[in-house]
């Protein structure tokens, strides 16, 4: 296999314009930072590049805005944080990519970094757009992905834009991203559990499919076992459904079977009527129409705890519940605690990934450990599915 092209630290960038990709796609709640874990991540290695006196340009997406400049998905906060941690100029560009693009960054100096508005507010990113990708490449004179958690989208800054530029690398963070996965993936020992929450079946159907055949128990939290209840006919009231995925979850069971993997889903729940709201413990079939599913319940998390006791390793993406609210945050950080207390004793492995993963942990008051804390959520799995990402093929 063709080895990824890691930017050499001893590389001469003094005056260069660096792109650099990162993924600055923290939560955020009325313009505040909730979790600035991923951004905190990126700032050693924008330090060293200043150190360096490259002229830095940061590209990043916020949210998924579809080509709309939608105000809330702006990068403001993020650019106010970073003038705030950087010693140096920062600037915000807000412009348009239009021809004259080039000249427009002309006043950037060694050191200096300009982060670009989100750059999905510009609907060619995403559909990885040959003139897009081409604009982009014109800014810098080496690109440089330091967004592992990008890497699974084919899309202009994480992609093509690798085709007009001559020299495109793979950050530190990025760097130490794969290579703690491929550990884990060449050290781990049976019984291997997977934990997935989140609310999109459809989106992870592949990598359910692909990870059933090399783990060992598959167990689904978050709003997508609500599909997991409809496929049983167990109503669930107002909770979040994806539409049709009766089909996808009988290919689950199919698969499971096949190949042995024990599919746990939960037996009870955290209920509320609003998401701001308190909550209640109530088995499956006693939801009621007003309801939302918003935690698992308190004879789910003992079992999952007893799961986790007995693997030797997990892989877990996406949060249980609606963790935002504390009221629904005891099914995650009672999974995230058992989890750091058997990796601590040296009898488990574990992998955690995802955006709101990080987030729900970080709220935890108790220090927690685990083997690798990964700050991606689709590319983690699709890596740990042994995909070949976009954005990785193209540094090879
Ligand atoms: C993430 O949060 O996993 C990354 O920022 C990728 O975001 P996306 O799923 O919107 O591409």
């Amino acid at each position: 296999m063709d080895k990824i092209n890691f930017f050499p630290d001893n590389l001469n960038v003094q005056n260069q314009k660096i792109i650099l990709r990162l993924d600055l796609n923290v939560p955020l709640k009325d313009k505040i930072i909730i979790d600035d874990t991923r951004i905190n991540l990126c700032l050693p290695f924008i330090e060293r590049l200043i150190k360096k006196k490259a002229k830095i340009i940061i590209l990043s997406h916020l949210g998924r805005p579809k080509g709309i400049k939608d105000p809330t998905l702006s990068l403001s906060p993020i650019y106010k944080y970073l003038k705030n941690k950087l010693k140096t100029n920062v600037y915000f560009f807000m412009g348009n990519f239009d021809d004259e693009i080039k000249t427009k960054f002309s006043y950037l100096k060694e050191g200096e970094v300009i982060l670009v508005e989100n750059i999905r507010y510009f609907k060619e990113e995403t559909d990885n757009d040959e003139n897009f990708s081409k604009k982009l490449a014109s800014l810098g004179d080496i690109y440089i992905n330091d967004a592992f958690s990008c890497s699974h989208r084919k899309q202009s800054s994480i992609h093509k834009i690798t085709k007009f530029i001559k020299k495109s690398f793979a950050g530190p963070l990025l760097k130490k991203e794969i290579d703690a996965i491929n550990l884990v993936i060449k050290n781990k020992k049976e019984p291997v559990t997977c934990i997935i929450g989140g609310s999109k079946i459809s989106t992870k159907i592949n990598v359910i499919t692909s990870l059933i055949k090399k783990i060992n128990n598959l167990i689904i939290v978050g709003a997508m076992a609500n599909n997991f209840f409809i496929y049983k006919n167990i109503k669930v009231g107002k909770s979040l459904v994806e539409d049709n995925t009766n089909n996808i979850i009988e290919k689950i069971y199919d698969e499971a079977k096949k190949n042995n993997c024990q599919i746990i889903i939960p037996e009870d729940c955290v209920v509320g009527t609003k998401f701001d709201g308190n909550g209640k413990n109530k088995n499956l079939e006693q939801i009621e129409e007003n309801d939302i599913i918003l935690d698992i319940g308190f004879n789910t998390v003992k079992k999952i705890r007893q799961i986790i006791d007995q693997s030797n390793t997990i892989l877990w993406n996406g949060p249980a519940g609606y963790f935002e609210n504390k009221h629904f945050l005891f099914g995650t950080m009672s999974i995230a605690e058992s989890i750091s207390k058997n990796t601590s004793k040296n009898t488990l492995i574990s992998v955690l990934g995802g955006g709101d993963t990080l987030a729900a942990i970080n709220k935890s008051k108790n220090k927690l450990s685990f083997t690798h804390l990964s700050t991606a959520g689709g590319a983690f799995l699709e890596y740990l599915e042994g995909k070949d990402l976009p954005g990785l093929s193209v540094l090879k």
